[in-house]
């Protein structure tokens, strides 16, 4: 069997005791889709020890960027948390996954909804030029237990704010709803899951945009399988059905891989 290629650690950032990103360099060679997942990981017990993680940096970016959970007593999780600059992880140059721009027809919102560390592919969609030429609005969507969990993903919006490329093509056309459930919500944060903030309409009023239509939304789902499961009934709800690489169509899913 060929030897798992080796990536080096760029830098890491701890956002709470359970999460952290991290950076690292990218093969040159190594070629993906805005939203794919890659396996990653480190050798453990002289074997490799490889779990599916979403590339949270888009697809024009010289590093690569993931956003891991710390699952206690993870296999994987326990030994990754302590990586540091300079160290290497392994990763296979291969990357696949739906939640990807050719897996949907053709819309006018886009719809980025996840739970917990589901942000990580939309954090690379989110930063990919291609989406705002393919959609007039963009609606980032993170529903956590605590305020600290939210932090990336306000992290990830601010540096598209700030980044002269990215501000100039986004615009305003990117909203992004921060929800706790957990917790009293900060300012501009929403209080309760996104799933019932959908049905409410709360989320609606809070973009000003109208309930998801077969015609106008399309909708890409990161989250828990509970999570999953409940805002896929709320797109089929809506009359969206859902596509996949063979059969572009009106929402897609993928499970929140590590944890
Ligand atoms: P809640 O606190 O009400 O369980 P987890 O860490 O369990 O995956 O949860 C991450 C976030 O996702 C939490 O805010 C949690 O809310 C929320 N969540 C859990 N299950 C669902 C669901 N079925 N639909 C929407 N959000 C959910």
């Amino acid at each position: 069997m060929a030897a798992i290629p080796t990536e080096t650690v760029l830098s890491t950032h701890h956002y709470t005791p359970d999460l952290f990103a991290f950076k690292t360099t990218r093969p040159s060679s190594f070629r993906f889709r805005s939203g794919e997942f890659a396996m990653l990981g480190l050798m453990a017990d002289g074997k490799p020890l490889l779990r599916a993680y979403s590339i949270a940096s888009p697809n024009w970016a010289d590093e690569l960027e993931f956003y891991s959970i710390k699952v206690p007593n993870g296999p994987l999780t326990s030994r990754l948390q302590h990586i540091k600059p300079g160290d290497e992880i392994l990763l296979k140059p291969k990357a696949t996954g739906t939640l990807v721009h050719d897996a949907l027809l053709p819309g006018r919102n886009l719809w980025l909804v996840s739970s917990g560390t589901g942000i990580a592919p939309f954090t690379s969609i989110a930063r990919d030029p291609e989406t705002y030429e393919r959609f007039e609005r963009v609606i980032l969507v993170q529903t956590c237990r605590q305020m600290a969990e939210l932090q990336y993903g306000i992290d990830i919006v601010d540096q598209i704010r700030r980044d002269e490329m990215l501000s100039e093509i986004v615009g305003d056309r990117l909203a992004h709803v921060a929800t706790v459930t957990r917790e009293e919500p900060g300012p501009n944060t929403l209080e309760g899951r996104c799933t019932d903030l959908i049905r409410s309409g709360e989320l609606f009023e809070a973009t000003k945009t109208t309930p998801w239509s077969p015609e106008y939304d399309r909708v890409m789902i990161c989250g828990s399988t509970a999570m999953l499961n409940d805002t896929r009934t709320l797109c089929e709800e809506a009359g969206l059905e859902e596509g996949s690489n063979s059969q572009p169509g009106r929402y897609v899913v993928e499970k929140a891989f590590v944890g």
